[in-house]
């Protein structure tokens, strides 16, 4: 099976490989777990090895995405400008949102934009951050099932890209994601959690399903570094 080099120093390892090819996974947590650096960080390994890739920003702007890489010391400045590294910035159909819904905001066509952009540029790694607006519209579950589940099999259609969802976490629950079936659509799922042993706050990452392929189940604590970005320790 082909596999796609995840970027995250110590996960490759877990994953036997890196990431099954062509395949939407999602990447969940709390608030401020690491879910928009390991996605950039997936990206950036992408485009050190000439492989396209798109940041579609819902929550953030791209001129605080690209602050906050620099702030990491990545130097995207050159991958943006020869359009290796994208930044699809879909913020402005979000900005109103409860006022867009009531009038109508059709994020099917939304999704639609974004697949069709992401086709033409030939790009092989996707990150969408993060999906919970893109389906949101969909107010009764059965719906927001069908849909999400439209949007993978789109997402996974050509076999070539390989996508990143961010999910949101609500605090303090043991669930995966923010409706709680996106987990299921999702060729696999690592989870990002903060958490205490002894008392002391540890980052740490779990891959925790990944359809077709063998993975390591412990827990491993993390770290985020200058640099080096997310960088594996070891099983708690
Ligand atoms: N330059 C840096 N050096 C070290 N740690 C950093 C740096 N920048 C961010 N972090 C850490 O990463 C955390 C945020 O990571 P990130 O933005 O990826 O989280 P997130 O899960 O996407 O959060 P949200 O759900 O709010 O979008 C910060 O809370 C901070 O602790
Ligand atoms: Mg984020």
């Amino acid at each position: 099976m082909n596999k796609v080099l995840s970027g995250i120093e110590g996960l490759d390892k877990l994953l036997f490989g890196g990431f099954p090819k062509g395949r939407a996974y999602l990447i969940s947590g709390e608030p401020g777990t690491g879910k928009t650096i390991f996605t950039l960080q997936f990206l950036l390994e992408g485009a050190r090895l000439g492989e396209k890739g798109i940041f579609v920003t819902i929550d953030e702007k791209p001129e605080h995405i690209i602050a906050d890489m620099e702030a990491l010391g990545w130097n995207v400045r050159d991958y943006l400008e020869n359009g290796i590294l994208q930044i699809l910035d879909v913020t402005s159909y979000f900005s109103h949102t409860e006022l867009s819904a009531k009038e109508g905001l059709d994020v099917h066509h939304i999704t639609e934009d974004i697949l069709a952009f992401v086709k033409k540029s030939g790009a092989t790694r996707l990150a969408i951050d993060p999906i919970a607006p893109l389906v949101f519209a969909e107010k009764a579950l059965p719906e927001i099932t069908d849909y999400i589940r439209q949007l993978i099999f789109s997402l996974e259609d050509s076999g070539d890209l390989t996508t990143l969802l961010t999910s949101y976490v609500p605090v303090g629950s043991d669930r995966m994601s923010q409706h709680g079936v996106e987990e299921f659509a999702a060729s696999g799922i690592v989870l990002l959690r903060l958490t205490k042993i002894q008392n002391k706050p540890i980052r740490t990452l779990l891959v925790r399903k990944m359809r077709g392929t063998r993975i390591e189940l412990s827990e491993y604590s993390f770290e985020i570094l200058p640099q080096r970005g997310i960088v594996l320790r070891q099983p708690i």
